[in-house]
């Protein structure tokens, strides 16, 4: 049943945050609250930075103090599956969580929506079906974890999970493997360099634009107008964007997803799925801005 705000309750009565470390760069307050505008669903959403050692009792004073749920983000996503009295069934195949539904009644709820933010974003936002694709996923990490298990739902014909280090896609393939099963998707695991050729989507859900690499696989990855995903955004997704558009790609950074990750959350906590788009336009904006200003500040 959707949540409705009760007459006389304020956005005080529906206390959200998002739980990081790092967390000032987190533009989560901004698309919930957009979220909340557009729904008529008020709320107040805070960021929380919670020390590397103390996640549990950052969570649980969140709670008591009348918080209702947390977005959960690096490093931190691992440990939040763990805290749960019960998990979605995503979050469990993802091996991690990205939300906790703190008013439950029967103790809190992780769920992950990661995966499913993703696949809207590259279905309605980039307007690519996944049924019958081939799909390359770079990485083998929480990201790549994360992702999996949606992108495998979505239909595609293969997704083939490229790693630097093989074995740890091997586990992630393996945690999936019956999944892949059920839904009839051809699943495997190579290399950078022995990944194959010509996939209508690659998503890097690598972190080497971190360290200012474009992921080391070559071009011939790319089929003719395929998608090129990066998970990142802004100057962290520039290199693998660069990359892909010079080989013909269509490139895209992971704000849509950031966004459709943060409206499955919305609807997980309130009942009502938001539109992202108009929120996207305005993120696209917020940022855009800044871009600019950062360009023309004066040096101090
Ligand atoms: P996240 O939560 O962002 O997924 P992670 O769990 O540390 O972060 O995973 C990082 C991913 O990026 C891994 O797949 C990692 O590859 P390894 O499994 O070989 O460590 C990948 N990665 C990190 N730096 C990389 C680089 N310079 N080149 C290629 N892959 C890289």
């Amino acid at each position: 049943m959707a949540d409705v705000n009760p007459p006389g309750t304020t956005a005080d009565a529906w206390r959200y945050a998002v739980l990081g470390n790092p967390i000032a760069h987190s533009r989560s307050p901004f698309i919930h609250e957009a979220f909340a505008r557009q729904c008529g669903l008020p709320i107040r959403y805070e960021r929380v930075l919670s020390p590397l050692d103390g996640f549990e009792t950052t969570v649980r004073a969140f709670a008591a103090d009348g918080g209702r749920g947390v977005n959960v983000t690096v490093p931190f996503k691992f440990q939040a599956l763990g805290l749960a009295a019960r998990r979605s069934a995503r979050a469990q195949l993802a091996g991690a969580a990205n939300i906790l539904k703190l008013d439950e009644p029967d103790g809190w709820l992780a769920d992950n929506t990661d995966g499913v933010g993703l696949v809207r974003d590259i279905e309605r936002g980039a307007g690519v079906p996944l049924v019958g694709r081939r799909v390359l996923l770079l990485g083998a990490g929480g990201a790549a974890a994360g992702a999996l298990g949606p992108l495998i739902a979505a239909g595609p014909a293969q997704v083939v999970l490229a790693n630097r280090t093989r074995p740890n896609a091997e586990s992630i393939a393996r945690s999936h493997a019956a999944w892949a099963d059920r839904h009839r998707v051809a699943l495997a695991v190579s290399g950078f360099d022995d990944a194959g050729k010509a996939f209508d989507i690659v998503v890097n859900a690598t972190s080497s634009s971190l360290a200012g690499a474009a992921v080391p696989v070559p071009a011939r990855v790319l089929g003719p107008g395929a998608l090129a995903l990066d998970m990142m955004y802004g100057a962290a997704a520039e290199p693998f964007l660069r990359w892909a558009q010079a080989a013909g790609a269509s490139a895209r950074d992971g704000l849509g997803m950031l966004v459709e990750q943060a409206a499955e959350a919305f609807l997980v906590f309130r009942g009502v799925l938001p539109e992202a788009t108009p929120v996207l336009a305005a993120l696209r904006g917020q940022l855009a801005a800044e871009a600019a200003s950062a360009a023309v500040a004066p040096e101090t």
